[in-house]
């Protein structure tokens, strides 16, 4: 079954919206698998983001999600790559349409809430990077 990694980055927790972005995936129909509350390291904050290590916001990325705490998540299903994706919305709050998470909540690029895998390969490695295989729940819902 298709996996992908999701955080609630440190603006989503500040600003109370746990709850409210774990309701959207739930409802959705997904499958929660893993779940944990941390404060990111350097060294993860800079293995997660080494795909954009030469772009010039970079530092601006590790210091960011460094700076609270985060909600890191894998969830399951069919699509859930991609179909996260759209409940996030695009990159950039202010163009990402109403009803996804950014755009009813976010207005700014550099505190866009929630990061979510973009690709299968992608998800493999950050599920990988974020969470132990032992740390991961293997269930199914009663449906
Ligand atoms: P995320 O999904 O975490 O993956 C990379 C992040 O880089 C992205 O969300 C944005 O928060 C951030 N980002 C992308 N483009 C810019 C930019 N031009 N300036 C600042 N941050 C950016």
């Amino acid at each position: 079954m298709e996996r992908t990694f999701l955080a609630i980055k440190p603006d989503g927790v500040q600003r109370k919206l746990v709850g409210e972005i774990i309701r959207r995936f739930e409802t959705k129909g997904f499958t929660l698998v893993g779940l944990k509350f941390l404060q990111v390291s350097r060294e993860l904050a800079e293995q997660h983001y080494d795909v954009h290590r030469e772009r010039p916001f970079f530092g601006s990325l590790v210091e960011f999600i460094t700076s609270g705490p985060v909600v890191a998540m894998v969830w399951e299903g069919d699509g859930v790559i991609a179909s996260a994706r759209k409940i996030i919305g695009a990159t950039n709050p202010l163009s990402a349409e109403p009803g996804t998470i950014r755009g009813d909540f976010g207005v700014n690029i550099g505190r866009n809430l929630i990061h979510g895998s973009d690709a299968p390969e992608t998800a493999q490695r950050e599920v990988a990077l974020w969470f132990k295989d032992e740390e991961l729940v293997n269930w199914q819902p009663h449906l």
